[in-house]
Parts: structure tokens; C-alpha cells; sequence
């Protein structure tokens, strides 16, 4: 018996009734999302690279990334601000960019469950490609929502997660719109956008049946108009703007940050800025940073230790920086004071070009216990091991007795309650 090539559509009552579905809201919805998921991309993938995983394992959250790490480049100190915007603009850009994706979503579920779900072997083809494009697209945008949320509920961890979910996600995206990009270019001028935001509800008629299974062939009375639809989303993605952003920006702003994770009041005086791991979650005790706490700067073979008072008499300097943390929220500019990354090497030798630095705190808890700093970071002179804030001693929560800032460094790799430098180094124990 001869199998047909294309299976024929089975003409059943659709359950998708809405009048405003089509080929012009999908195309809009399609090209907000064209216009905002390549910057998520770009920004996701220069997060990664601000990491400098490729200096040292300890750096590398995603160790078997293999080819997908042929971009990675040693991360700059300039400018001082390109992390924290990078960041904000990732994690804002993700969240106000949800109800874009839902009503996307919305507006194509007609397609997805259309049956049967397989007429031929391009289709089929189609329909994985879109499982690709909208599973990973509510992966991404999930695992991303919850990583900020601090709700570390993924099967995993979130980096390689993330990382390996973007690519997927913008391998599908791209797909897509090399597919579907003449088509939903057609579909948007097809309609006068203008005359669209014109049209009331009552007003407001089903899109002509092109037959691309969007349109309802049933078409229920208007609830809404398009006008209405696209104002809902918008006022959507403005009200997240508007709870999320403040946490970035900073300053007054930072009270509005409602879905801020890390609370919208860090305190008050010197230290009274947001902090992302306390001296508690890192289990420090008090006998890890009182007057016995010493600093071993080690390099060239030779090891100095040094007292916290000792410290203190080496040449001081100051750093107007603000904390970047990966999750997207960062610090106004804080001052900082103590003594230059570059300074500390030359204790132990490196008079001149001092080299990439590995960097071990006393911390007994949590992630990031060590960090590896690549040369030019350790040799730009606005790098310090910060002994001061704001003209006031480090708060045990801020990294007392002494923490590392780094300008355009993420958060997490400006250790805090620091032990040990290792100078030539970039692992435990490394040569140095
Ligand atoms: C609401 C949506 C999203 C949020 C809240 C979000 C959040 C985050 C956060 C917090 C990080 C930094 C992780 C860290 O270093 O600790 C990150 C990294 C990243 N994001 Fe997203 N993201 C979102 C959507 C996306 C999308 C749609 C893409 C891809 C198109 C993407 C691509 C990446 C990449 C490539 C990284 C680097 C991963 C790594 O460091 O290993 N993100 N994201």
C-alpha cells in the first residue's frame, strides 16, 4: 500500500479562537524579539568572557566548552564601567523582554499544537527547529529568572546550563529568521501600523487566512483589540523596567527595585552598600580575620607575610569603583582605599611588568574562594587590595581585613577576606 508523501491537515474544531492572532501580531511581537535576544546573546556572551576562564580552571565555570570558546579574549580594565552595564543591560533586557516572549508564544500556539504534528519529513524538520527555538528560549529566560532570583533549583549547575542553553536558543533563533525573516518583513508591511494602534475593539477584524495556521478559522468577537494587546505587553515590559532596573542604576532609583533579590536597603555609612555573599554565608570566623589574620604574598620563589598594621604602611592609594555583581545589580562608585596589586608584586620581585596573580581567600564557605587575575589587571594602577571604603575600615561582610577591586572585574572576582596572593601563578599551588 502506497504511503502519501504529505499527510492531509485534519479539518478539526480549532480551540484557538481569538480574532487578533495572525501572521502582522506575530511578525511585530517577532521583530521586538529579533531587535532584544542578540544583545541577550552578545552581553550573556561577554558575561562569560569577563570571567578570563581561559587564564585559569578555578575562573572556568564551563570547562568543556571546547570551539564554543573561540571568541574569549583577555578582559579589559577599560572603561571601569563596561561590566556593570553589560550586566544590567543582560539580566533588565531579560526580564523586560518575558512578556514579549509570552504573548509570542500566545500568538503561535495554534502552530504548535496543530495536528498532525508531522506532514512530511521538511516539516518535521520545521517543527524541530521550533521545539529547539521555544524550549530554548523558556529555558534560557527560566534558568536565567531563576539564577537572579537565587532560586538554584535547575538540574545542575547554572553556567554550563546558561551557557550551552544560549547557544542552542541563538542557533535556533538564527534558523528561524533565516527562514521566516521575508516573510514576517511581508506580514508587518501588510498592515498599517498606525491605522492598527487606530482600531478599536469593536473595530478590530481577524487577519485575512494565509494559511499559515495562525489565523482562527473560527473566529470569536473581539475581547480586545490589537491596539490593546500590544499596550498590554508594552505596559508590561515597562512595569518590569521598572521593578528591576533600579538594582543597576542605582541611587534613588534602587528603592523601586521591587524583585531585587538582595534586598533594596544595604544599610547606611561607609559600608552601606549592597553586598552579595556575607561573612557569614562564607563561614568566616573571627579567628580567620582578627590580629593573627596575615597577607602571604608569594612570587619568584620568594614568600612575604604580612600583618594587617604592616599593611597599612605600605603607599596608599584610592579607586573610585562601583561592585558589578553577575546577577545583574551593581554599586554606585565606592571609594577605595589600600595598596596597588602592582605594589604587592613588587615585594617579591616583579620590580617591573608584574604577571598574572592567583588569589585565595580565607573563606570557608560558598563559590569563588579563588580567583585568578590576569597581568593587565593586576598592572592597572586603579587595582588595589582594599583595606578602606568610603574613608572607613572594610566591614567583615565587605571582605575585612582586606579584599580585592579591580576595575570592570564581575563581583565575584573581587575576592573579599583575601589570604593569599601568588604572583606568576594561576592555580592552587601553581608555580610562583
Ligand atoms: C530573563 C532572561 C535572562 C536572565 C535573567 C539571564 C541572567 C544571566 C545571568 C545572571 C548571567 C551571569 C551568570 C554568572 O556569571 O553568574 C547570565 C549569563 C549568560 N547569559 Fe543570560 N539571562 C537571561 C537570558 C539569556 C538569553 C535569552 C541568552 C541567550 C540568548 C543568555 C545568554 C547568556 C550567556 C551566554 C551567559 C554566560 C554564561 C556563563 O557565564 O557561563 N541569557 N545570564
Amino acid at each position: 500500500m502506497k504511503i502519501p508523501a504529505r499527510l492531509p491537515s485534519v479539518p478539526l474544531r480549532s480551540p484557538w479562537r481569538s480574532p487578533l492572532r495572525g501572521p502582522w501580531l506575530t511578525s511585530v511581537l517577532g521583530l521586538v524579539l529579533l531587535c532584544g535576544i542578540p544583545v541577550l546573546f552578545l552581553t550573556g556572551l561577554l558575561s562569560y568572557a569577563a570571567y578570563n576562564p581561559n587564564l585559569s580552571p578555578v575562573n572556568d565555570q564551563t570547562p568543556d566548552k571546547g570551539l564554543l570558546g573561540f571568541y574569549l579574549f583577555s578582559w579589559p580594565t577599560h572603561p571601569y564601567w563596561l561590566y556593570r552595564v553589560n550586566q544590567g543591560v543582560h539580566v533588565t533586557l531579560g526580564i523586560v523582554l518575558v512578556p514579549v516572549l509570552l504573548a509570542k508564544l500566545w500568538s503561535v500556539v495554534p502552530k504548535l499544537f496543530a495536528l498532525p504534528p508531522v506532514r512530511s519529513p521538511g516539516h518535521a524538520l520545521e517543527r524541530l527547529s521550533l521545539l529547539l527555538l521555544v524550549g530554548g528560549g523558556i529555558f534560557e529566560f527560566l534558568t536565567g529568572i531563576l539564577n537572579v532570583q537565587l532560586d538554584y533549583i535547575f538540574p545542575g549547575s547554572f553556567y554550563p546550563l546558561h551557557f550551552y542553553g544560549a547557544w542552542v536558543f541563538f542557533g535556533a533563533v538564527t534558523a528561524h529568521v533565516a527562514i521566516r525573516l521575508p516573510r514576517t518583513l511581508r506580514a508587518v508591511r501588510g498592515r498599517d501600523l498606525w491605522a492598527e494602534l487606530r482600531t478599536s475593539r469593536t473595530r478590530t477584524r481577524p487577519e485575512p487566512d494565509d494559511r499559515s495556521g495562525l489565523v482562527s478559522s473560527r473566529p470569536a468577537e473581539p475581547t480586545m483589540s490589537r491596539r490593546g494587546a500590544l499596550g498590554m505587553v508594552g505596559l508590561g515590559s515597562v512595569a518590569l523596567f521598572g521593578v528591576t532596573a533600579g538594582q543597576s542604576i542605582g541611587g534613588p532609583l534602587r528603592e523601586t527595585a521591587l524583585l531585587a533579590p538582595h534586598g533594596r536597603q544595604p544599610g547606611s555609612g561607609p559600608n552601606g552598600f549592597p553586598v552579595n555573599k556575607t561573612a557569614a554565608y562564607a563561614r568566616i570566623r573571627a579567628t580567620d580575620v582578627d590580629d593573627s589574620w596575615r597577607l602571604v604574598v608569594r612570587g619568584r620563589g620568594e614568600e612575604v607575610s604580612l600583618s594587617l598594621p604592616q599593611l597599612r604602611q605600605l603607599p596608599q592609594h584610592r579607586s573610585a569603583l562601583p561592585i558589578a555583581c553577575v546577577e545583574g545589580w551593581s554599586t554606585e562608585n565606592q571609594q577605595w582605599e589600600g595598596v596597588r596589586l602592582a605594589d604587592l608584586a613588587k615585594l617579591v620581585g616583579y620590580a617591573a611588568d608584574p604577571p598574572d596573580v592567583f588569589v585565595e581567600s580565607v573563606q570557608r564557605g560558598g563559590a569563588f574562594r579563588a580567583a585568578a587575575m590576569r597581568d593587565n589587571q593586576v598592572r592597572d594602577g586603579r587595582s588595589l587590595l582594599a583595606l578602606r571604603v568610603n574613608g572607613a575600615v572594610l566591614s567583615h561582610d565587605h571582605g575585612y581585613p582586606a579584599r580585592i577591586i579591580v576595575p570592570n572585574a564581575p563581583g565575584v572576582m573581587n575576592t573579599k577576606w583575601v589570604g593569599r596572593l601568588s604572583f606568576g601563578a594561576t592555580v592552587p599551588g601553581g608555580q610562583s
